[in-house]
């Protein structure tokens, strides 16, 4: 099938999304973020999230129709995430796909979260290293061609966008703490303090943060009184620590397996300290990148219909019998 025209649905955290996408064009992206529903508590509470994602889903289906101009009879297939994601959040999706799939009579493809990030920069079929960093995930996947992955490694505690969360909730800078962050650091002076490059050294393609906040909370403590300054120096400090790590890792992977391209997807790929950083490193190892682009990297319904119109094309079918996966592992082709 060449350029489906795919209505994607995603529900699994704290975004409640609609995409509409022709082939490799996104035609409407909805993204009505619950951030701060969910500020006042520090990060994402499960129920509330199912609550608005029940309220806003038929809403955020209908401003998605509309803005891409396409009614039912456009359309080919239906996606949404299947998982992983929270249980409560991902049922309100799948029971508003479902429902929309036997209405229509159109054909319902469940899609896997992380995949749809892994794949969110566009690329060609060449071989890459995929850095996916998000709230829920870290890891490193070696992509041989659309649709043949395996995972190298992943976090073995806290994932690099949970570490930025976790710190700003430490210096009281509020959810989500990524942006708050970088916004912080870009005052702040990154040699303040030598927090560790937790596993840099390990030998495998492993992460862990989880040993990086403990440093932060510390270097907290023994601070005193956080003035402005100390805050900014702080976050400088903690975002070159995450981001060295992450960059370094990937660079020694791309190497190692003798692959030229990197590709970096998911929320904390918005960070822009991140993206100049893994620019200027792949420069100096004449290594291509790619970012997926920043509306694609925080959760949105686009990368899972996009993900959805490749696959179609490839030759995917629906499968007939399915339930959410709120822990599933990102499959290995
Ligand atoms: O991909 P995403 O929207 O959700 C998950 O699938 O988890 O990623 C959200 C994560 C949050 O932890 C958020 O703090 C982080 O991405 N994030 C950032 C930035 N923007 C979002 N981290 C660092 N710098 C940013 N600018
Ligand atoms: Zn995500």
């Amino acid at each position: 099938m060449s350029d489906a025209c795919v209505l994607g649905i995603e529900t699994s955290c704290d975004e409640t999304s609609a995409a509409i996408v022709r082939g490799s064009e996104t035609l409407s992206n909805v993204v009505s973020s619950q951030v701060d529903l969910h500020a006042v508590y520090g990060g994402v509470v499960p129920e509330i999230a199912s609550r608005q994602h029940l309220k806003l889903i038929d809403a955020v289906i209908r401003q998605a129709c509309d803005q891409a101009r396409v009614q039912a009879s456009d359309l080919d297939a239906i996606a949404v995430t299947r998982g992983p994601g929270l249980p409560s959040a991902l049922l309100v999706g799948v029971a508003a796909a479902r429902g929309l799939a036997a209405r229509w009579k159109k054909p319902l493809l469940p899609i896997h979260h992380m995949e749809a990030h892994l794949y969110s920069p566009s690329l060609d079929s060449q071989p890459f290293v995929a850095l996916v960093v998000s709230g829920g995930h870290t890891m490193l996947v070696r992509v041989r061609e659309f649709g043949r992955h395996e995972v190298l490694g992943q976090t073995v505690d806290d994932a690099a966008g949970e570490a930025f969360d976790k710190a700003a909730q430490l210096l009281g800078l509020g959810y989500p703490g990524g942006p708050r962050i970088e916004a912080q650091a870009r005052k702040g002076n990154a040699k303040a303090h030598a927090f560790p490059r937790p596993m840099l050294d390990s030998g495998d393609w492993k992460f862990s943060f989880s040993g990086l906040k403990t440093a932060l909370r510390r270097a907290v403590s023994a601070a005193g009184p956080l003035n402005e300054k100390a805050v900014a120096d702080l976050c400088a400090s903690f975002q070159t620590a995450v981001t060295d790590v992450l960059i370094e890792k990937t660079i020694r992977a791309a190497k190692h397996f003798g692959v030229r391209r990197i590709a970096i997807s998911g929320g904390v790929a918005c960070n822009g300290f991140l993206r100049s950083e893994f620019e200027r490193r792949c420069r100096q190892e004449h290594l291509e990148w790619t970012f997926a682009e920043r509306q694609l990297c925080t959760d949105n319904a686009a990368m899972i219909a996009l993900l959805a119109a490749r696959k179609l094309q490839s030759g995917m079918r629906p499968e007939s019998s399915w339930d959410i996966e709120p822990d599933w592992a990102l499959p290995a082709n």
